[in-house]
């Protein structure tokens, strides 16, 4: 049995106030919740203050980017081995915003991926198709495309390390979820994909969903067979709605 898997994404939001309001009530109301993991991946500047509010609690953290470089000379870059000094578990690597918005390739994607597995930490690999990619029918293409570039860099090995999160770039933020048959057919093509590499490592590995999951529809997403949890954005920053939505996750 897969133990179900709840992340919050934070982007660029959140103060000093707002987290510590947001993490303590999330803290109090998911202490009995111990059927799923929680986690939130935060901004860097936050992570020693979310440490601080964490250390030694049920809900663990990380960040949502990371360098592929060890160290050097990376102006504005931080590395894994920095993330580890914070605690961090997780670290999100490949989110289409980094994709799209900072042009990062399957290759480097792969290269942080793999950064992150070598300092210990769990990569939470990001996949999905754009709304054009979707209506020209090749979804499961790109979507095959992105998890090879890990394979081919990382070895199929290195997947019993890492949890993907399966995110259609036309759902994220837009309020536009796909349906849980629609997300679950995808999700089943990735476990497939993986069972042709390693059967063992595609029935263990987490695969949650992300793109506009709320407080109404995470219960219809997260009992569909192949949809382990979720990768929370908008609804991650109010505190009663990631925590029904956690909620949602031990059935
Ligand atoms: P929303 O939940 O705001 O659509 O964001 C999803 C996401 O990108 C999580 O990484």
């Amino acid at each position: 049995m897969r133990k179900k898997f709840v992340a919050g994404n934070w982007k660029m939001h959140g103060n000093l106030a707002h987290n510590q309001e947001l993490l303590e009530a999330v803290l109090k109301n998911t202490a009995n919740m111990r059927q799923s993991e929680i986690a939130v991946c935060v901004p860097f500047p936050y992570l020693s203050a979310v440490q601080d509010l964490l250390r030694n609690t049920h809900v663990k953290w990380g960040a949502q980017t990371v360098s592929e470089h060890d160290k050097g000379a990376y102006t504005g870059e931080v590395s894994t081995e920095m993330l580890s000094d914070f605690g961090c578990k997780y670290v999100i690597v490949g989110h289409s915003e980094r994709r799209v918005i900072y042009g990062e390739s399957s290759q480097t994607v792969a290269l942080k991926y793999l950064a992150a597995q070598r300092a210990g930490l769990i990569p939470i690999l990001c996949i999905g198709e754009t709304l054009e990619q979707r209506e020209a029918q090749i979804t499961e293409q790109v979507v095959g495309e992105q998890l090879n570039a890990i394979v081919e860099t990382a070895g199929a090995e290195s997947l019993m390390k890492s949890v993907v999160a399966y995110e259609p770039v036309w759902a994220i933020g837009t309020g536009k979820t796909a349906t849980p048959q629609q997300a679950q057919e995808v999700h089943e093509f990735i476990r497939k994909s993986i069972a042709d590499y390693n059967k063992k490592i595609a029935s263990e590995i987490t695969i949650i969903y992300g793109g506009s999951v709320k407080a109404n529809n995470a219960d219809e997403l997260f009992a569909m067979k192949d949809i382990d949890g979720g990768l929370i954005g908008g609804a991650s920053l109010i505190a009663e709605d990631f925590v029904a939505i956690c909620e949602a996750a031990q059935n």
